[in-house]
């Protein structure tokens, strides 16, 4: 009982995006494409790539130092780092003890979570058990993704749709009532054949033919992925707004996982909302996987989009199939 009067919040953000960017006009040099098809189907005009030598976890480490910065709280304060990630540095150790070790959280345990773009919502929902539980008091969550390192530069389909960057938040016990008030997950694996990396793990591992056979860059089916996203990002906010006892008419700001625009308008129009009530910035950044949420949530706040006291809904869909939304009372 005494569990459900504590409160957790985000008590600070942080966002990192490799400084290289890529034009759709550098994107119809490579592949038969056109900077109109691009933005037209997605919205699309520019995304960052990190350097061939620049990983996940250096994105994620200059994320996860502004958020704690933003939250004015030192590494050593944090008990626990999660990194929401699909594009590890490598398949062990986790990305997180990497950026652990990076900031000197020397305090904290560390693991991934792999929920593709989902992910971050999934960290935060998860993090914020151990607050409650009363296990960790501050949880350091990080949603990084290098997509430009496991997508097939010859294929239109999707490489058109991937920018890299990293966003972080740190959460902790905030005033009772405010802060992350509820949150849907959900995962659907039968999905999970319209998006994947098939090779490179135990099913299919690395030969010279998986390589080859370009087995191991990102394989989507973009109108069955399309469809889902279109059908639960509603459904999900709609599930975790009943949830936090507010109304769809008291909902001050969607921040929405940047895949499409006409995913992200068809959500607002089933939400009701118009869409200056909607972040959006995938035209600059395009699809960053786990960190297209907290990057927009960083972005959002210090443009003085989100105010104390403003009710939030942030909502992610992706490789699984999984999606999650949350709603929170701003608490800063
Ligand atoms: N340039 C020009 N033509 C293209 C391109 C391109 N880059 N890509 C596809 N086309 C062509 C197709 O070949 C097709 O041609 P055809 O009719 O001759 O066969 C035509 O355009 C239409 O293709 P569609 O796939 O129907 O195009 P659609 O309007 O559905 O847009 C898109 C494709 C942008 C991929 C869209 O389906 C989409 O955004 N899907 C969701 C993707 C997504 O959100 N992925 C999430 C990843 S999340 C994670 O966890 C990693």
């Amino acid at each position: 009982m005494e569990n459900n009067k504590k409160s957790v919040g985000i008590l600070g953000t942080g966002s990192y995006i490799p400084p290289k960017i890529m034009t759709n006009e550098d994107i119809e040099k490579i592949v038969d494409t056109t900077n109109e098809w691009i933005i037209t189907r997605t919205g699309i005009k520019t995304r960052y790539i990190a350097d061939f030598e620049v990983a996940t976890s250096d994105l994620a480490t200059e994320a996860a130092l502004r958020a704690l910065k933003d939250a004015n709280i030192k590494a050593e304060e944090i008990d626990l780092v999660i990194v929401a990630t699909i594009t590890p540095d490598m398949a062990f150790p986790s990305t997180a003890c990497i950026v652990q070790n990076n900031i000197n959280a020397i305090n904290a345990s560390a693991f991934d979570l792999g929920a593709g773009c989902s992910g971050f919502v999934y960290a935060l929902t998860v993090g914020k058990q151990f607050i409650l539980s009363g296990m960790y008091k501050r949880v350091l969550i990080i949603g990084a993704d290098e997509l430009s390192k496991v997508v097939d530069w010859s294929d239109r389909n999707t490489c058109i749709l991937f920018g890299d960057g990293a966003g972080a938040v740190v959460i902790g016990i905030t005033e009772e009532g405010k802060g992350i008030l509820s949150e849907s997950l959900g995962s659907d694996g039968e999905g999970g054949k319209f998006l994947n990396i098939p090779a490179g793990g135990s099913r299919m591992p690395t030969t010279l033919e998986t390589v080859q056979g370009k087995y191991h860059y990102i394989k989507m089916d973009g109108s069955e992925v399309f469809k889902f996203a279109v059908r639960i990002m509603s459904k999900s906010c709609l599930e975790s707004i009943e949830k936090s006892g507010y109304s769809i008419d008291q909902i001050d700001y969607l921040v929405p996982h940047q895949a499409n625009i006409r995913i992200i308008e068809s959500a607002a129009k089933k939400l009701k909302l118009t869409m200056d009530k909607v972040h959006v910035n995938l035209e600059k950044y395009g699809n960053m996987s786990a960190a297209s949420i907290p990057v927009s949530l960083d972005e959002a706040v210090k443009q003085g989009k989100i105010k104390k006291d403003d009710i939030i809904v942030m909502v992610g869909f992706g490789a699984g199939l999984t999606w999650g939304s949350c709603v929170m009372k701003w608490n800063k």
